[in-house]
């Protein structure tokens, strides 16, 4: 029986790097989140903090994970959030994210399955089509940008402006909600 054994080092070892790229773009969405609300550009402010909350959501999956296999969460930031604050190189960064996060966990996917270990292969696929849907969703607002330049924030403006003149709730404070 000893053939078919896990090496569950290895896969909390991988759990745990993915973790870690978890919180590079957890930090980093966040980061563009403040500047776009900042800016007044809601709908790009709404979708790094959804996104951003997703990464957490990951996180969470993984350490689950790696306590199930007996290992203990590293809880380590992979990367130095980059201070971009124009909008059009925020979407390359962050789709340039994702495109790194799935090929990585196509990999990982692969490893665990060679490692016997089909519940964090499942993991990681599952991860793998979360990435792909976020990368699609920073490419659509990358389109958008190209196909109508500034009118493209501006109208997001003035969206907002509409929504605090009209007295909505969560207007004022809903600071990108
Ligand atoms: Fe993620
Ligand atoms: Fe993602």
């Amino acid at each position: 029986m000893k053939k078919y054994k896990m090496n569950k080092e290895k896969s909390v070892e991988l759990l745990n790097e993915a973790i870690a790229d978890e919180l590079r773009a957890l930090h980093q969405y966040m980061y563009f989140h403040f500047h776009c609300d900042d800016k007044g550009y809601d709908l790009l402010a709404d979708l790094f903090k959804k996104t951003a909350i997703e990464e957490m959501q990951h996180v969470e999956l993984l350490a689950e994970r790696v306590l199930f296999l007996g290992g203990d969460v590293e809880m380590t930031v992979g990367e130095k959030v980059t201070q971009e604050q124009n909008v059009g190189k925020m979407l390359d960064k962050a789709k340039t994210m994702e495109e790194e996060s799935y090929e990585m966990y196509n990999d990982f996917a692969r490893q665990c399955n060679d490692n016997n270990d089909s519940a964090s292969k499942r993991l990681f696929e599952q991860l793998v089509d979360d990435e792909e849907r976020h990368f699609d969703q920073y490419d659509l607002e990358e389109d958008n940008m190209q196909k109508y330049g500034d009118n493209y924030l501006a109208l997001q403006s003035i969206e907002r402006s509409k929504t605090y003149s009209s007295g909505q709730p969560g207007g004022v404070q809903g600071g990108g909600q």
